[in-house]
């Protein structure tokens, strides 16, 4: 994977530093491009915050919406409106109150064939490369603005799982998951590390004790999902103090 091997980890004091910090990331990147900026958002129950927040001010007004693109880094074969919808939440948080509907791309998991997550892979590559105008991805040329992660307690992001061969995939932007290593024990659908890596920044938010553990792990360097991710720009981590492992030294 081209790009850079080091990260920026940022401590923050909790998650509301954390939300608040990660819309400043975020308005700075729209701000960056004049143009017409992609945004790649995450699922699980860290993003909520920030999501909500975009959705009130300072921040509201400060987002160019009209020109700004949502997308998902994985999907969970769930119907549309259950809460465990990534795209959904971030639907319920912020973008339907926000966004125009044509800049909202979700994955086409709750119309897609759960049996064949390949299926609904290929469509959602087929979205993104005609998004990006391109089937092939030029390292000058992010496909994404931001790309926004999070880490589970197994050390995967996105829906890339510690020991899948997915982690290796080079050609394809986005997999079929079978089986996921964690609940909701549903197939899925994720961006490889490669689509992940094209951004001009990754941004990462892990909060809370629960994921001290796995920090620790990652930190110490252990070969994980989440270790694996980065992008072709500026890594970033935010993390806040229940989580930043005791003995952190800064990296
Ligand atoms: C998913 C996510 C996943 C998530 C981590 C962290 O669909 O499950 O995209 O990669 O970011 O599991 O989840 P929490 O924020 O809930 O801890």
């Amino acid at each position: 994977m081209a790009g850079h091997d080091n990260r920026q980890v940022i401590a923050v004091a909790d998650p509301a530093a954390m939300a608040a910090t990660a819309a400043e990331h975020l308005l700075a990147r729209t701000a960056a491009n004049g143009g017409r900026v992609a945004i790649c958002l995450t699922g699980g129950s860290s993003p909520k915050q920030l999501y909500q927040l975009l959705a009130t001010e300072p921040y509201c007004s400060r987002i160019p919406w009209q020109r700004v693109h949502w997308f998902i880094g994985d999907e969970r074969f769930v119907p549309a409106d259950d809460p465990l919808n990534n795209m959904g939440m971030a639907r319920a948080a912020f973008l339907d109150q926000c966004a125009p509907a044509a800049n909202i791309h979700p994955i086409p998991t709750a119309t897609a064939d759960p049996t064949d997550p390949d299926r609904g892979a290929a469509l959602y590559e087929q979205e993104l490369q005609s998004f990006y105008g391109a089937n092939t991805l030029d390292p000058t040329l992010p496909l994404f603005d931001l790309v926004l992660m999070g880490v589970g307690p197994d050390g995967h992001t996105a829906s890339l799982f510690p020991g899948d061969p997915a982690l290796d995939e080079q050609a394809r932007w986005v997999v079929g998951v079978p089986r996921a290593n964690v609940a909701p024990f549903v197939p899925r659908v994720t961006l490889t590390l490669t689509a992940l890596a094209s951004c001009h920044e990754m941004l990462f938010e892990v909060s809370g004790r629960d994921k001290r553990a796995i920090l620790t792990r990652l930190f110490a360097g252990e070969n994980l999902p989440a270790n694996r991710a980065r992008s072709s720009g500026e890594t970033v981590w935010l993390v806040d103090r229940e989580a930043l492992p005791e003995d952190f030294g800064g990296q």
